[in-house]
């Protein structure tokens, strides 16, 4: 029921929405997909998405615009992403108008669950595609399952933007020539141990290096990251073994055509992290998040912007791509959807 929910409160959880989309693919093709109430999905024990992982997915949200409308955030490039997710963990894509026009029907159709105007809260979006067909020798499925669901959401990490305290981690999260460029589920399983690792030990994530040769920055578990030097340029790891972040994408353009900033996507060593002036998690759920701390084996990195607010450019930023997305600032041709 939408009237309990304390839209300025919401952490970022499920929560079941009415309606949510689903397509079967069978001998070849794809059904033509309806939203359903049914919440629970039952399959076979030896589905290839409970053995051997085939499964991806996508995040993106819908936000209520100073206006009243219901708008979603550049959805054919989660459509995009997902069609390369499923390209390479074997999967069939499901077309991008369709993908685009399902997003549309389940947040229709759970519009009252899109936080209004102002509480900061938004609809979150999670596609998702797995294997269900029962599969026992190593190979991909051959039916598969593509479905939406929606769940209001506050901020990823508690506190809201008050800045965290993350540590370069031991583990990896991605190997050369791997699946880390894609959204695949086995990308966060892996990533399991170490973030409830990071959070025994205090912190809020783990920045992961590249696994090759663990001297440069890579991302985390759930966002890229920005930083701000000390010159004033905003820079972001080039890698490609990191999630193409659709929200750091638009940031660095934002950051060069609204800000006039320069802007530069590099290598950047971890020892570099010492000429940075301001740092930033961006993703979907994370929208920007500022770092405060970064620990380093024992060595704590205090970013000058501090730990009690964001820098000044991390806020012009997120200042920016909010009001691009909440419809007070005019937006790029193309980068919103309106749905309702
Ligand atoms: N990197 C990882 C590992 C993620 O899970 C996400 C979340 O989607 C991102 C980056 C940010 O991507 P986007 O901005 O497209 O949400
Ligand atoms: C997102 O930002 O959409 C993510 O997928 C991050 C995390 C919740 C996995």
């Amino acid at each position: 029921m939408t009237e309990q929910i304390d839209w300025g409160n919401l952490g970022f959880g499920y929560h079941k929405t009415e309606k949510r989309y689903v397509s079967n693919y069978k001998d070849g093709k794809w059904d033509n997909g309806t939203l359903t109430e049914d919440a629970n999905i039952v399959m076979n024990e030896c589905a290839c998405v409970l053995q051997y992982a085939q499964t991806c997915f996508e995040g993106m949200k819908a936000y209520t615009t100073v206006d009243g409308k219901i708008v979603c955030f550049r959805p054919d490039l989660n459509a995009q992403r997902m069609r390369e997710s499923c390209l390479r963990l074997k999967m069939p894509v499901f077309p991008e108008e369709r993908f685009i026009d399902a997003v549309c029907q389940v947040v229709a159709a759970n519009k009252d669950y899109v936080p209004p105007y102002g509480t900061g809260a938004s609809l979150y979006i999670r596609p998702y595609m797995f294997g269900s067909d029962a599969i026992l020798g190593v190979k991909p499925a051959n039916e598969f399952q593509f479905r939406i669901f929606a769940s209001p959401v506050g901020p990823y990490f508690k506190g809201g933007v008050k800045p965290i305290s993350v540590r370069i981690s031991d583990f990896d999260r991605a190997a050369p020539h791997g699946t880390g460029h894609v959204k695949a589920g086995l990308n966060y399983a892996m990533s399991l141990y170490a973030i409830v690792d990071a959070h025994e030990k205090g912190f809020d994530e783990n920045i992961y290096l590249d696994s090759g040769s663990r001297t440069y920055i890579e991302e985390t578990g759930g966002a890229n990251i920005l930083f701000v030097t000390k010159s004033g340029k905003v820079v972001t790891p080039k890698s490609d073994t990191i999630l193409p972040s659709i929200t750091r994408r638009s940031l660095m353009q934002v950051a060069k055509d609204y800000l006039g900033l320069e802007t530069e996507e590099r290598p950047i060593k971890l020892e570099e992290l010492e000429d940075m002036a301001e740092c930033g998690l961006c993703g979907t759920a994370a929208v920007i998040s500022p770092v405060g701390k970064i620990t380093d084996h024992g060595k704590e990195i205090y970013l000058p912007s501090g730990m009690t607010a964001m820098g000044p450019v991390t806020q012009k930023l997120y200042d920016t791509l909010r009001g691009i997305q909440l419809g007070t600032i005019k937006a790029p041709s193309g980068w919103i959807k309106e749905i309702c």
